[in-house]
């Protein structure tokens, strides 16, 4: 009896293994609305929720796609898509898929993707959490406030 729930440990512990030495990354990252058409995020900007991204990844030869996954964000405006594969001869990067919102849905073509490294062996670092820069959508007509809110950020950059 005892012989057999010690197969079925040691059955399990084999069948857990390759888990727990498989590849996993976290990559997270929030897409946002900017309400000024800015191009970069302001305070009036804000985190889309239900915002679908997409994580692609292409032969560094070919440029053949071979992995593509989607997520969705939270509440917050952020996504956490799980990829459980090392894509090291791979290119990835994030790409918006669709906006949630009618009036925010044209994707900011300075801020519609981001680059992201899937590999351990890159750096010989395991870091399996990865934080992709956030992407946005511009609103089709800019906030009324926008004009003296980006008269701010501009003279401030003027610094
Ligand atoms: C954004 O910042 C500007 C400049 O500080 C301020 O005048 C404005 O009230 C702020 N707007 C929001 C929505 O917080
Ligand atoms: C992002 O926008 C640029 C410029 O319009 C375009 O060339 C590129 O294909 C877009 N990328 C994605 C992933 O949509």
């Amino acid at each position: 009896m005892t012989r057999m729930v010690l197969l079925l440990m040691a059955l399990s512990l084999i069948s857990i293994l390759p888990l727990l030495t498989t590849a996993l990354f976290h990559v997270k990252g929030s897409v946002y609305c900017d309400t000024c058409r800015a191009g970069f995020e302001t305070n009036a900007t804000f985190y889309i929720q239900g915002a679908k991204v997409g994580i692609e990844c292409r032969d560094r030869k070919t440029m053949d796609e071979v992995f593509y996954m989607e997520g969705v964000t939270d509440s917050t405006g952020t996504y956490n898509i799980m990829v459980e594969k090392d894509h090291y001869d791979h290119i990835c990067k994030c790409v918006l898929v669709s906006s949630p919102i009618k009036s925010c849905n044209t994707p900011d073509p300075g801020r519609n993707r981001s680059s992201i490294v899937l590999t351990h062996y890159k750096n010989g670092v395991l870091n399996h959490l990865h934080y992709a820069n956030s992407m946005g959508y511009l609103r089709d007509e800019p906030l009324p406030q926008c004009h003296q809110l980006l008269k701010y950020y501009l003279s401030d950059s003027d610094i």
